[in-house]
């Protein structure tokens, strides 16, 4: 399937769009966020808790690999980027699969200890506010998710 791509000219851009995806996350649903250094994928989680009704402020969980929040589900924030061992196995199935929302920044530096099926996003910088965010579906489950925001997006 075709990937979906966006354009965000300002960090309020790149929330809005992840408040609306955080609106439509279901129990177990696997985010993974990659692309350049500081394109906002930080700021994408945020966005996206707010579309989970998380009150609490998220922050980077750079030196705890994983922050959890409690909404209308829990998420599971976790930024692998100073994970040094690719291999070492760091637990993370049991969030996976309890009924949660997983975000996992830098997620291809642990690529086999996550699951196939999942909602890639790309950050990528186009100027000094300016972000491309490209949605790349694995599986069908995400597929459908992607559908559902972009059709909500053309009507709003
Ligand atoms: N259109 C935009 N979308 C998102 N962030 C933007 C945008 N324009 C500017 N910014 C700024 O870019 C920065 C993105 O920082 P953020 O920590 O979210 O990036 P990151 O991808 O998580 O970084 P890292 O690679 O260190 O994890 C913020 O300071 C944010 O205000
Ligand atoms: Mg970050």
């Amino acid at each position: 399937m075709a990937n979906f791509e966006i354009k965000s000219n300002q960090p309020k851009d790149t929330y809005l769009i992840a408040k609306r995806l955080g609106k439509l996350l279901g129990p177990n649903d696997v985010i993974l966020l990659e692309g350049d250094l500081g394109a906002g994928k930080t700021a994408f989680t945020k966005g996206l808790a707010s579309g989970l009704d998380i009150k609490r402020t998220v922050n980077s969980p750079t030196f705890t690999i994983i922050k959890e929040y409690q909404g209308r589900l829990p998420l599971y924030h976790m930024d692998v980027y100073r994970v040094e061992d690719s291999l070492e196995d760091l637990g993370l199935e049991e969030y996976f699969y309890n009924q949660g929302v997983s975000v996992i920044e830098w997620a291809h530096l642990i690529t086999e200890q996550l699951p196939s099926e999942n909602l890639t996003i790309y950050l990528y910088h186009e100027g000094q506010t300016a972000r491309k965010i490209v949605f790349q579906p694995n599986g069908k489950r995400y597929e459908a998710l992607c559908e559902e925001l972009w059709n909500e997006n053309l009507s709003h």
